[in-house]
């Protein structure tokens, strides 16, 4: 389940095609090779890749990256940590957001799936200080206690989102790995330091939404403090595939160590798929969010 499916939901998505009414859905899928015409890939074989909800999907083989055999963990976890989220975190927060030993580090969305990487991945980067905002009590104290944050802004319970920023960040910040957009965004511009860098993940406060963008006046900090600002789709390092296994090798090395904690939300059945998906946007879920098909299990379980 992935937020920027909403936006292909849109007439306009900005990317990708607008799924029509009645159409099916894109998305990431994980699935079983039942037949190939491509020598390559072989029957059996386990891949992951963007497919559609569906119980079949037939697509060039380009469009698939094989999972290793044996697998080395749960399927899911390829949705996960070892798959597209973690590549996601790794990217931006490496790559785009350029981190550095002793950075000041924020990140919005931080008990979610990429979020809650992307904190871990910055603390395990060397970064100086790790911030995260997330919805809720229990979201916040999963962010520090599970993923290692050194503090995180409940934005559900502050009237001033501001002066909580100004209080964790008195040497200001120097990445954003922004996750939610909005006000969110608007307000963390504020503190940036001098040559900071903002790695644009997603604005899912936008999904849906077309008003609520980063105001002019915020995106002035931009100018004033020579900061970069740059978004990014994972997309775009997909069929780099040194690059990718590279990334992946150090994510597995540092599950396998103990450094690294990734949560799975697994929901079962086809039908409940659009009430999972809304999960996202009101944040019931516990970290990736995932639903798996099996004819053996009852249609729908929430
Ligand atoms: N650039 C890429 O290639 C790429 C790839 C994957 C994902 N993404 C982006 O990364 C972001 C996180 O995705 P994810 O898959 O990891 O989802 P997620 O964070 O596991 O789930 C979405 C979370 O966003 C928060 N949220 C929803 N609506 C919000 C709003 N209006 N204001 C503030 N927070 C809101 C909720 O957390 P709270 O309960 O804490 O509010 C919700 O749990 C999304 O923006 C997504 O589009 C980008």
């Amino acid at each position: 389940m992935d937020p920027t499916i909403r936006n292909f939901m849109d007439e306009d998505p900005g990317y990708g095609l607008p799924i029509p009414l009645g159409g099916v859905v894109r998305g990431m899928i994980i699935g079983e090779v039942m037949s190939s015409k491509a020598e390559q890939v072989v029957p059996g074989t386990m891949v992951w890749g963007f497919g559609s909800w569906s119980d079949y999907v037939v697509g060039p083989a380009r469009q698939f990256f094989a999972l290793p055999t044996p697998l080395a963990y749960d399927l899911p976890v390829y949705a996960h940590a070892m798959g597209t989220i973690g590549l996601t975190a790794y990217y931006g927060m490496f790559d785009i957001a350029a981190l550095r030993a002793g950075d000041q580090v924020l990140v919005s969305g931080a008990a979610g799936a990429v979020g809650s990487l992307a904190g871990q991945f910055a603390r395990l980067g060397g970064a100086g200080k790790v911030v995260g905002i997330a919805g809720g009590a229990e979201k916040c104290l999963r962010a520090v206690r599970d993923y290692g944050y050194d503090l995180c802004i409940d934005y559900k319970q502050l009237d001033s989102l501001s002066s909580s920023l100004k209080a964790a960040f008195p040497n200001g910040i120097d990445v954003i790995f922004e996750n939610v957009g909005g006000a969110q965004l608007s307000l963390a511009l504020q503190y940036l330091n001098k040559h900071a860098r903002v790695a644009l993940c997603g604005m899912i406060d936008g999904y849906g939404n077309h008003d609520r963008q980063p105001s002019k006046d915020a995106l002035w900090n931009l100018v004033i403090k020579s900061a970069r600002l740059e978004g990014f789709l994972v997309s775009n390092i997909l069929n780099h595939k040194h690059r990718t296994d590279a990334m992946l090798a150090q994510i597995h090395q540092w599950i396998t160590s103990g450094s690294l904690r990734y949560d799975l939300d697994v929901r079962f059945g086809f039908a409940c798929i659009p009430r999972t998906f809304d999960c996202l946007f009101s944040g019931q879920h516990r970290g990736r969010l995932v639903v798996q098909l099996d004819d053996a299990l009852p249609s729908c379980q929430l």
